[in-house]
Formats: C-alpha cells, structure tokens, sequence
C-alpha cells in the first residue's frame, strides 16, 4: 500500500503590495535545501483586513507569516507574545502560530547585521555611522547598529521630527543625535551611510552631499533592485569605496525567519549571490 505524504507544512508573507515579493522563491529554495516540507504563499491585505487574514491562515492550520509594509506596528499589537528583538523595534516580520496562539519576532535587525559585518566584512565597532531616513526602516536598523558599538551615530532625516522622536524612542546614551538635510553640508565624511529614505526613487537625485563620502566609505541601501539604486549610483559617483544594495538583507532575514519557524538554518552564501547579479 503507498502512503499519502504528508501535507506541507503552510507559511506565508502577509502585506500590501506583495505581488513582486521574493520571499516565496527564497523559502522555496532554503526548504529544499534543508529537506523541509513547506508551502509558503502571498497575501495581499490591506491594513483592515490584517486580523483577519493572519488569524484566518492560522484556524487553518498555518504555522506562520512574515509581515511586511504596511503591518510590522500591527503585528507588534496583535501577537500574544514577542521577542526581545521584536519589542525593542516596536515591529514584527515574523508570526509563529501554534493553536491560535501567536508570536511575534522581529529578524530585520540581525539579518541587516548579519549582511553587513559577515557578508560584506565590514566592521561597525568604533565606526562613525549614518542612517538617512527615520521612518520604519530607519526604526528596524538603528537599534541593533547601536548595540554594535559605533564611535558615532547620526540619523539624519528630511523632517527634523522624525528624526528626533526616533533618538527619543531609542532612550540611548552614548554619541546619537538627529539632524535635517540641510545639516549634513557642515559633517564629515562617515565610514558606513546607510540608506533608509525613499529618496530618489521616483527619478530624482537623492539629495545628499557628496561630501559625506570618501574613499573610506562603505554605503549600504536597504533598497534592492536588478539595477544600482539612487542611492548606489550617488554613491559610486560620490567616491565611496563600496556600494551595495540590501539583497543579503532580505535572504538573511528570510534565513533568520526560517530558523525560527523550523529549527534549522540555511545556507544563503549562494543565494544572495544568485539575486544580487
Ligand atoms: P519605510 O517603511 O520604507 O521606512 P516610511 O516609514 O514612509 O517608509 O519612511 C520613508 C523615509 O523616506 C522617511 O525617512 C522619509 O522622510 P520624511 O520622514 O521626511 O517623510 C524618507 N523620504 C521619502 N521620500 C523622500 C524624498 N523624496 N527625499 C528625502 N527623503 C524621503
């Protein structure tokens, strides 16, 4: 007699939009290489639906979501218990589901981590740092670069509220401060610029001085793309030593994710490779 297999096991991304997302070939790839048996699927929901939808996946027998734009708060809000990493950003990417119960972690901070000291070598420790933007990616990073240890770290943002109300959440010793645009001209060259604005995206140049940047700097755009980025392209153009886009990123958080939902860690040397040619 043959036997039935067994049913995968249900994983998504809940968000809106989700229709171009990667994450369902990337858990495709780490479950075969593992030797998991997982589906992982899209949801497109917008904010209302939120509740539902994760709730509905769950009575049906869905061990668990990554949660992208616009839900990471909700998330946070909605699950029954989180982790440290997902409290201390306020944002959830990652639900567990265990018989309608839910956990919330948040994997962005060290899969951005991970990319940058492990993939790309680059030290954070003693390094004056930058982060351009102070909405919620900017929110994702700034925590876990700070527990690297930098010399100096200065979050720079086109409203000045913003940036400020993200030092104040951070309740953060130590050389941090927030500045607007038009006080960037007056700094330094820094050693690592990360880029977490939109800037750019919609043709425009990203409007950041060339002065930030010198044949030190290592530039990092949380934005992935099959082309160099706005951001990449000024800073090739600005003199930086290196420039990359946020690939390694989004396969490490995936990794992360995947850790936690199976037990198991893959591989993503060859992956990053594969979406970053
Ligand atoms: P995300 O989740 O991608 O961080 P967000 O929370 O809407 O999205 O934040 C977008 C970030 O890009 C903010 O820092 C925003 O600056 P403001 O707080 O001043 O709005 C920044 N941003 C968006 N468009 C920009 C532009 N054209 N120039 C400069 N900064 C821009």
């Amino acid at each position: 007699m043959t036997q039935t297999p067994p049913s995968p096991d249900r994983y998504g991304l809940v968000g809106h939009p989700v229709e171009h997302s990667r994450s369902p070939l990337i858990h495709t790839l780490f479950a075969r290489q593992t030797g998991q048996n997982l589906s992982y699927e899209l949801l497109d929901v917008e904010a209302a639906g939120f509740e539902t939808a994760v709730r509905g996946f769950g009575a049906a027998g869905g061990k668990g979501l990554n949660v992208t734009v616009p839900h990471k708060e909700t998330a946070f809000a909605l699950c029954d218990e989180c982790s440290e990493a997902a409290t201390a950003a306020g944002a959830v990417n990652t639900i567990s589901i265990d018989e309608g119960r839910l956990r919330g972690d948040n994997t962005d901070g060290v899969g951005f981590i991970r990319d940058v000291t492990l993939n790309q070598r680059q030290a954070l420790a003693g390094r004056s740092i930058i982060v351009l933007g102070a909405g919620g990616a900017a929110r994702g990073v700034v925590g876990p670069l700070l527990d690297q240890g930098p010399a100096e770290l200065v979050i720079a943002n086109r409203t000045k509220e913003r940036a400020d109300r993200l030092v104040a959440d951070l309740k953060r010793t130590g050389d941090l401060r927030a500045v607007t645009f038009a006080e960037l001209a007056a700094l330094p060259a820094f050693d690592v610029l990360v880029n977490a604005t939109s800037a750019g995206l919609q043709g425009e140049a990203p409007p950041f001085p060339a002065s930030l940047v010198d044949d030190g700097s290592f530039c990092y755009d949380l934005v992935y793309s099959q082309h160099d980025t706005p951001f990449v392209t000024w800073a090739k153009s600005s003199g930086a030593e290196r420039a990359v886009q946020g690939w390694g990123m989004l396969v490490e958080q995936a990794a992360e994710s995947f850790a936690i939902w199976r037990g198991v860690r893959p591989d993503t040397r060859a992956l990053i490779a594969q979406l970053a040619r």
